[in-house]
């Protein structure tokens, strides 16, 4: 296979000697699990986005559940959140026995619509916060639903698996709200594999994370080891869970986080790449022009009504040049388990179908070389031309 029609994947992540190194020193220092290295990332995790505690868990599934537990969901409680996300937004939700309430997103941004948001609070009781998503990297409504949320009296979690690093008016996405959960698995802006980061200002929700993310134990793992008392002394306070991150991951974490600027500048040009390329055809929309982006994704919808063939085509087609793609997302609320349990129907939100039906993602990441994003662009162009509706 020549280097022209050598597939492109959809993600891959940027690791170089920095993380293998940092990756050794761990493996060579007999200390395997949460410990020196964890507690350094989460320090200079804290500084580079001006949190005041940041606390490192090995996904931010985990991360997203203990802030929720932190916040006091109880069973019966509801949550508003997005349909428009991938199900660790949700299921989360349904560990602690709470139910998602489903609220329909912009068709623009793709995110929790705060007017929608303001209309369902009028007539749903129980709720007791807000779980809005930065999907693909898009800011949400951060500051309107901060407003609900002190009008309402509710908390309001981000989730901000896709959001690094990004700033929006000054402030880090993730640190708007009560608390932010931020993602580093395999495909994320800075990876570890797995692993996630929770950043909160609020003293005694960082404290209850830091207790439940290890058994429910009120000492961690480290000063049992280090402390001037009995190395064996340690008290179960809760039943918790298992959710640190080991200093394997953590000083992976920490050689990204470095380079954490650099990633997003790379993302930028390949974005402002595409915006040049694909931004005036007829047949795709494109996010918007100069719209701010942490560029985990690069969504783009087709107007399929300017095309002989529909969004799943089209991806097949690109797939069969070899250009990675993905749908991002399958809306919960067609999902079996959520449509089953709450007996959702897909007109239930009419712009996140909408949306759905005719989104995809192309690829993006610090490693695409120019011959590689800019074959992507041609690719794209010259399917669109191929059955552009009327031309042919
Ligand atoms: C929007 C969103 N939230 C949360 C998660 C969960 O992240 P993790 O895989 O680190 O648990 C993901 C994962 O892809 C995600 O896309």
């Amino acid at each position: 296979m020549n280097q022209k029609s050598k597939p492109i994947p959809f993600a891959l992540p940027s690791l170089g000697k920095e993380e293998e190194e940092a990756a050794l020193r761990v493996l060579r220092s007999g200390w395997l699990t949460t410990g020196s290295e964890a507690r350094e990332f989460e320090k200079e995790f804290s500084s580079y986005v001006g949190s005041r505690h940041s606390l490192a868990v090995n996904s931010a599934t985990a991360g997203l559940h203990l802030c929720l537990e932190a916040l006091g969901v109880k069973k019966g409680d509801r949550v508003i959140t997005t349909p428009y996300t991938f199900t660790a937004t949700a299921e989360v939700i349904r560990y602690l026995g709470a139910d998602p309430l489903f609220v329909d997103i912009d068709p623009e941004s793709f995110n929790l619509d705060p007017a929608s948001v303001t209309r369902v609070l009028k007539s749903v009781k129980g709720v007791k916060g807000l779980l809005p998503v930065h999907i693909g990297g898009r800011p949400a409504a951060i500051e309107e639903l901060n407003r609900i949320k002190e009008d309402r009296d509710l908390f309001l979690l981000e989730d901000a698996a896709h959001a690094f690093p990004l700033v929006y008016r000054d402030r880090f996405l993730g640190t708007w709200g009560d608390a932010g959960v931020y993602s580093f698995y395999a495909t994320k802006t800075i990876t570890t594999g797995e692993g996630g980061m929770v950043v909160t200002d609020n003293g005694d929700l960082a404290k209850r994370i830091s207790t439940m993310r290890l058994h429910g134990i009120d000492r961690e793992v480290w000063d049992r080891y280090t402390s001037k008392e009995a190395s064996w002394m340690y008290r179960v306070v809760e039943a918790g869970y298992k959710y640190n991150m080991p200093d394997i991951l953590a000083a992976i974490g920490r050689e990204q986080l470095k380079k954490g600027e650099m990633f997003f500048r790379k993302r930028k040009k390949i974005a402002e790449f595409y915006q040049k390329t694909l931004g005036d055809l007829d047949f795709l929309s494109t996010p918007t022009p100069g719209g701010e982006n942490a560029w985990h994704l690069y969504m783009v919808r087709l107007k399929t009504d300017k095309l002989s063939i529909g969004r799943d085509t089209f991806v097949k087609l690109l797939q069969a040049e070899g250009i990675g793609t993905s749908v991002h997302y399958i809306p919960l609320h067609i999902m079996p388990y959520y449509r089953d349990t709450y007996g959702y129907k897909p007109e239930d939100f009419p712009n996140t179908m909408k949306v759905f039906e005719s989104v995809f993602s192309l690829p993006i990441y610090p490693g695409m070389s120019e011959e590689q994003y800019t074959r992507v662009a041609e690719t794209v162009k010259s399917i669109g031309k191929n059955h552009y509706r009327g031309k042919r």
